[in-house]
């Protein structure tokens, strides 16, 4: 029986540390008290070691809010969603992003009886987009692949492609088209050929009106240009065929409604970044991540990465009152790491309500935010280190570089080594200005290389922490209901910009469309 974090027993407890212990400890004094500090708060996790001791708990805070996990059920919903179960109550659905990297053949104790049937799909649609993949890499003549994709359908494949660059095939350029901007589009047909393009037209739902209206443009483009072949030249990767159809796209990649849009990097979803690095180096990507779910299904809990995370993030929200985590890859190919994570936390667990739709009596998700180190320590570290507001960490750094050039690698590691010291052990100073009060905390998640299976592993971790915090808070993390409203409400405006009625609109909305429209018509 799963009971919600604020309900439990437990809770009260964790109420009356965080008021005598919790909200003053100081990091500096706690490594002084507890010699093994460090030692007891790393973590190692296929692929990832974890430095969690630079946090503001100590062992009596980790030791209830592991009591909480178990009180609250985690394991059995952990293993409810690893064994098919529909926990996406709202929507009726599995959540089986775990099984898109689970070897053939391998059963867990808890398997709804049709999962077999689905690796067994999983598998046969995997071999042949692995095949496609190879294909595409071997033909000379195709030079750009277009993918054309947003939410999950693009943060993924688009941080994916560009952290592993390293491991991209030569004579390949990848574009991401996400926006319905027309900007973003026409700024890459500009730079491609319709002979030499492939466009990947991604979308789970296969009606979402960015894609499908860059989608109809590319088709529109191609047609003008003389392009020839729609089948060589777009194919669709979508759990939707019938509508790939409509649109005149044959060329297809299935997967299923239970993989959600921001899990499904790991699906068809994921096929441009099987181009880049080929069909090894996704099968490397799965793998790592794999070791990861074994490591978040078996290991116990008091030495589980994911699990130790999540209930950070938890006592940081609801005890700390933390309201955001700055996130700095220490890798330059991770631009779009950060962003990555913001829709995978925040559209995960931006939530409300509690399983029952009623309003909940704790805060939830964090805002993610952040930009790769260096970079970030001269723009927004100021306010981390000397802000108003404590603002958690979170370091990735990686030990061997992906690059020959002598003297950065020890250079980077040496900032990221030392924000995250700078950020606990402060300066005291008479000025005021040149203060740093410290105690400020961070975590450092370690990789021995940026690699397809280093970058699976990290991204499963990420995912694993996230439902820990959701299910504990008792939210539904693979629904999205937040977005639908400001999508209906677009469609109505855009006929309004066409026709200019503004009855019954706000007086903004209402204003702000006759400014738009210029008084007398839509020119734009
Ligand atoms: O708008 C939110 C969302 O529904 C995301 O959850 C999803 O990843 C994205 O839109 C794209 O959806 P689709 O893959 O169906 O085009």
């Amino acid at each position: 029986m799963k009971l919600r974090c604020d309900l439990t027993p437990t809770w009260p407890l964790l109420q009356s540390h965080y008021t005598a212990q919790g909200s003053h400890l100081d990091l500096r004094q706690a490594f002084e008290r507890d010699a093994d500090r460090f030692a007891h708060f790393s973590q190692s996790a296929p692929h990832v070691f974890a430095d969690l001791s630079k946090n503001l708990w100590d062992r009596d805070t980790e030791a209830l809010l592991l009591e909480l996990a178990a009180v609250c059920g985690l394991e059995q919903h952990r293993d409810a969603m690893q064994g098919g179960q529909p926990i996406n109550t709202t929507e009726n659905r599995a959540v089986l992003h775990t099984l898109l990297r689970r070897p053939a053949g391998m059963s867990l104790p808890g398997d709804v009886p049709e999962t077999a049937a689905r690796l067994a799909d999983v598998h046969s649609t995997l071999n042949a987009m692995l095949q496609y993949a190879e294909q595409v890499r071997g033909d000379a003549a195709i030079t750009d692949v277009v993918n054309i994709g947003i939410g999950g359908s693009d943060l993924g494949p688009h941080m994916a492609v560009r952290a592993l660059e390293e491991f991209r095939a030569p004579g390949k350029r990848f574009h991401f088209v996400s926006n319905v901007d027309g900007h973003e589009l026409h700024h890459v047909l500009k730079a491609v050929r319709p002979e030499s393009t492939l466009f990947l037209v991604a979308s789970k739902t296969f009606t979402t009106a960015e894609t499908m209206t860059n989608a109809r443009s590319a088709l529109a483009w191609f047609a003008a240009q003389g392009g020839r072949d729609v089948a060589r030249h777009f194919a669709a990767l979508t759990t939707n065929i019938e509508a790939a159809a409509a649109l005149g796209i044959t060329t297809t990649f299935g997967f299923w409604d239970w993989v959600g849009g921001r899990y499904s990097l790991w699906s068809a979803i994921g096929l441009p970044i099987a181009i880049a690095i080929g069909a090894q180096g996704f099968r490397d990507f799965l793998a790592g991540a794999h070791a990861m779910d074994e490591h978040f299904r078996t290991a116990p809990l008091a030495q589980n990465l994911p699990v130790r995370m999540g209930l950070l993030d938890l006592w940081y929200r609801n005890f700390h009152g933390f309201t955001s985590r700055c996130v700095a890859p220490y890798h330059a190919a991770l631009t779009r790491y950060a962003a990555y994570l913001q829709q995978l936390e925040m559209e995960s667990n931006g939530k409300r309500v509690g399983l029952d739709g009623r309003a909940l009596a704790c805060t939830t998700s964090p805002v993610i935010w952040g930009e790769p180190g260096t970079n970030g320590q001269h723009a927004f570290f100021q306010m981390l280190h000397q802000g108003c507001d404590v603002l958690p960490l979170e370091i990735v750094a990686v030990r061997k570089a992906s690059h020959p050039l002598p003297g950065h690698q020890q250079k980077l590691l040496a900032n990221a080594l030392a924000q995250a010291q700078a950020l606990m052990v402060g300066k005291a100073s008479e000025d005021g200005h040149r203060h740093f009060p410290g105690n400020r905390p961070s975590t450092l998640l370690l990789l021995d290389s940026l690699t397809p299976a280093s970058l699976g592993a990290l991204i499963a971790l990420q995912e694993h922490r996230v439902f820990v915090s959701g299910s504990l808070w008792g939210i539904n993390s693979f629904d999205q209901w937040g977005v639908e409203l400001g999508k209906v409400l677009a469609k109505d405006i855009e006929a309004r910009l066409e026709s200019g009625d503004v009855a019954g609109l706000d007086g903004s909305t209402a204003g702000l469309l006759g400014l738009l429209r210029d008084g007398d018509g839509w020119t734009a």
